[in-house]
């Protein structure tokens, strides 16, 4: 958009001054050329006039949600149960296989996020995650997708949702590994949007500077908006995609591709094939993790900051934890699931505030201003909330060795330190099943570092097939 197109200017200001919102221009007239082109457009990039109902919604008026009172832990197909009741994993997984050899499962990640938390500059997906290799978080991500692609003689397309703040670095990154020979018109990216932040006394959107208004990505539950929006739905469409698999970038273990999950979410008979989701038995009732719950029939998330101490530590009569399903951020999606979502131009998830120190340009003096107490509302989507969304939403329980490993933080819980140790000890477990020595400590600690790319073997019985060493030294780092 270039200034000389003053109606552009005229109208944006005229849509300002019909919300109350002219300040955010107040500097116009300051900025050079460039920045004036920037301010217009991310303007014309917000929904502005959906902003009055967010504001009284979340700030002038907001409501405290209580926790429904006939919460109770969600069912799931558990791990192993046998007995009657139990499932046979092999039934689903054979329709999940179809699914996959017929084309109609497409990969979705979610790597909006800068690696800030990690103290690295640069899109997470670029982190170095794998335990040995050191294979970027995306490249984790693609070799299960090229490994699944070769099981089953299929396309599989993968979906990036980036943010305004990565996008154009994600892109590059993948340019110069040549989409890690996945085929770039097999990779497509998009970008989620943002949400202003809005001055908690004023309702007043607030500058970031003064040709930037200050703004956060929409949240990961904004990608079930931007998947529609960005064209990416009809893209499945044409085709013939019918479910995503959906994971975040952060948890280098995820099976981007898993075919009993598939299958149970597109044909277990209490699944509407809408949305499902994967949970782990939670570590200690203050783990942080979303538990999942049932209120009146329906499968919803309670994230760990609203899930009061006193549930959290509530016990069953077997002394396991009561709200044990700790929800590890994967899930099954229906593509007319998020069509529903996105039907009659309006997005149906609700969105979550929090009060957050936001610096800003005061409107008197022009200066930039960092506070020292919460002055704005941000406002974000949780994907999970389109579960309670959905007809009938099941769960599967998973073990946490197998499949989570995330890398939040640079130091302690869910870092690269405790991501290469569960990578390590899934790696160890493959090997000793199929005969290979492994070193551990008397706590039954590895001593070693070890990785298996999925590219070797995506189950234990395929590592069984390759050639191993005998044992592991004491020490090594080794990649098989
Ligand atoms: C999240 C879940 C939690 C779950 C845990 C499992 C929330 C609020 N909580 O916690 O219930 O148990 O993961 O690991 O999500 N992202 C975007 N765009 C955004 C925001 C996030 O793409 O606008 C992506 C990030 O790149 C990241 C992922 O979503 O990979 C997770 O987001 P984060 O905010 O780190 O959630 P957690 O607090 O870790």
């Amino acid at each position: 958009m270039s200034v000389a197109e003053d109606v552009s200017l005229g109208s944006v200001r005229g849509r300002l001054e019909a919300l109350g919102q002219e300040h955010l221009l107040a500097f116009f007239d300051e900025l050079d050329a460039q920045q004036q082109a920037a301010l217009l457009a991310q303007i014309a990039s917000i929904d502005l006039e959906s902003m009055p109902e967010l504001i009284e919604t979340y700030v002038t008026n907001p409501q405290s949600h209580a926790l429904a009172s006939d919460l109770e832990p969600a069912p799931y197909y558990a791990l192993r149960e046998t007995g009657p009741g139990s499932w046979d994993p092999a039934e689903f997984r054979a329709a999940g296989e179809q699914l996959l050899r017929e084309g109609k499962i497409a990969a979705f990640t979610v790597a909006g996020g800068q690696g800030t938390r990690l103290g690295f500059d640069g899109p997470k997906g670029t982190y170095p995650g794998s335990a040995v290799r050191k294979r970027p978080l995306f490249a984790c991500l693609a070799e299960w997708i090229t490994a699944a692609q070769s099981r089953f003689g299929a396309t599989i397309p993968w979906y990036v949702m980036t943010s305004p703040i990565n996008h154009a670095d994600t892109v590059a990154f993948f340019e110069s590994n040549r989409h890690f020979g996945l085929g770039e018109e097999n990779v497509m990216f998009f970008s989620q949007g943002v949400l202003p932040s809005i001055g908690m006394a004023t309702g007043k959107l607030l500058l970031a500077n003064k040709h930037e208004v200050a703004a956060n990505p929409d949240g990961h539950g904004g990608s079930l908006k931007a998947l529609h929006a960005s064209g990416a739905i009809a893209d499945m469409r044409s085709r013939g995609v019918e479910h995503i698999s959906y994971v975040q970038i952060d948890n280098p273990l995820a099976k981007v591709i898993d075919p009993v999950f598939l299958g149970l979410h597109a044909s277990a008979p209490d699944s509407s094939g809408q949305m499902s989701s994967k949970m782990v038995a939670k570590t200690e009732p203050s783990e942080k993790v979303g538990v999942f719950t049932r209120s009146a029939g329906k499968t919803t998330v309670v994230e760990y900051s609203d899930l009061p101490a006193k549930l959290a530590e509530a016990r069953r009569a077997d002394g396991g934890l009561q709200f044990n399903a700790g929800s590890i951020a994967i899930h099954a999606i229906g593509v007319g699931f998020v069509e529903t979502l996105n039907a009659g131009g309006r997005f149906a998830l609700p969105l979550h505030r929090a009060e957050k120190k936001v610096p800003h340009i005061d409107l008197g003096t022009g200066e930039r201003v960092t506070p020292d107490s919460p002055n704005a509302v941000k406002l974000e989507a949780f994907v999970f909330d389109a579960l309670p969304l959905c007809e009938n939403s099941i769960v599967l329980e998973t073990d946490r060795i197998e499949e989570f490993a995330p890398i939040k933080n640079a130091e302690g819980t869910d870092s690269p330190a405790t991501s290469s140790r569960i990578q390590t000890e899934r790696a160890a477990r493959w090997l000793e099943l199929a005969g290979v020595d492994v070193p551990r400590d008397l706590q039954g600690e590895c001593e070693c570092v070890l990785e298996i790319s999925p590219l070797t073997a995506m189950t234990p019985e395929e590592l069984r097939e390759r050639e191993l060493p005998g044992e592991i030294e004491r020490g090594a780092e080794v990649s098989v």
